[in-house]
């Protein structure tokens, strides 16, 4: 494996940290090590979950917000939040509706309830974090794949498509006698351009890079590969990987079982580093237990970086 010091010259280098992979692969953790990691050599780093689980909550053992930044106790300037779909919809669906206001008669009311707003509403609050200046450091857990980029995607046709109906509907509202507001179709524009910005921002590896999380498993294994393609499609490239849950050697000491397993990781291992040549790839040993709290985490931090 190469390495190690790419990986942590890579976070120290980008602003958007993202972490992806399969379900259970250690996403959350990675992510979590890694924001703290960063917050202790001094950036001021904000981590942010777009899943709708409490899982942050239960790594860091400390509340954290779905709607405020939360400050994380760990004597550094680390603070999180754990972005809701469902909540955030109440923020996205009030600014569309003052948005599309006095055209509700033009348009019904259905455009803010097509099923597709809950992921509109969470790639809403999203963008606006890509477009943060407090922090140094953004960690995001649960990166965009390619799946939930074709979905999140929708928001950039949504807009072009409200926007080719109020033109539309120009000549129609002005021979029904209704007001015309120029103003609306600029704040649609201006929305748009957020979701450019935000998509330009994902692809930008000046300042964003995407880290796969991974096990030395078949199933994780082609999931990631697959995520890399499809995040490819997004002009996003994937600069490095981190294979989870590693077993140590010295504890495996003529245990069968284990010697099985660390074996079989060996055969997968050598997989990872043929088909993923160009990446930066890390490993992480399995640690004696689950990870959660701010001591655990360091040690992931360190295994990472250090
Ligand atoms: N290196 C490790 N050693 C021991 N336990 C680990 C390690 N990495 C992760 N874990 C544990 O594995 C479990 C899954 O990790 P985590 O929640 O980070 O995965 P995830 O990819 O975020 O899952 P999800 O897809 O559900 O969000 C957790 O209980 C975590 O504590
Ligand atoms: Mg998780």
């Amino acid at each position: 494996m190469r390495d190690g010091r790419e990986l942590r010259k890579l976070v120290e280098s980008k602003r958007f940290l993202f972490f992806g992979g399969k379900g259970g692969v250690g996403k959350t953790t990675m992510a979590a090590g890694t924001a703290l990691w960063l917050a202790d050599q001094g950036y001021n780093t904000l981590i942010i979950a777009t899943d709708p689980t409490i899982s942050l909550s239960a790594t860091f053992e400390q509340p954290i917000s779905e709607t405020e930044v939360t400050p994380i106790k760990c004597s550094c300037k680390l603070s999180g939040l754990n972005i809701n779909p469902k909540k955030a919809m109440g923020v996205f669906q009030s600014r569309m509706t003052g948005m599309l206001e006095g055209f509700s008669t033009l348009f019904g009311s259905e455009l803010l309830s097509t099923p597709c707003t809950e992921e509109i509403a969470a790639f809403d609050q999203f963008v606006s974090y890509m477009q943060d200046t407090e922090h140094d450091k953004l960690v995001f857990d649960t990166a965009p794949t390619g799946h939930s980029l074709r979905e999140l995607s929708m928001p950039f046709d949504w807009s072009g498509y409200v926007s080719n109906q109020i033109k539309h509907r120009r000549e129609l509202s002005e021979a029904l006698g209704f007001v015309y507001d120029e103003g609306m179709i600029e704040d649609l524009k201006l929305e748009k351009e957020r979701y450019d910005n935000a998509v330009k921002g994902l692809a930008d590896d000046t300042v964003s890079a995407f880290t796969m999380v991974t096990l030395p498993e078949k199933l994780p294994i082609e999931e990631s590969a697959r995520a890399v393609e499809d995040l490819a499609t997004f002009g996003i490239k994937v600069p490095s990987m981190i294979v989870n849950e590693v077993i140590p050697r010295k504890v495996l000491e003529g245990n069968w079982f284990l010697e099985r397993r660390r074996a079989t990781q060996d055969r997968y291992l050598l997989e990872i580093e043929d088909r993923f040549k160009s990446l930066i790839i890390k490993e992480v040993p399995l640690l004696e237990t689950d990870v959660y709290g701010v001591e655990n985490l360091r040690k992931i931090g360190g295994h990472l970086y250090d």
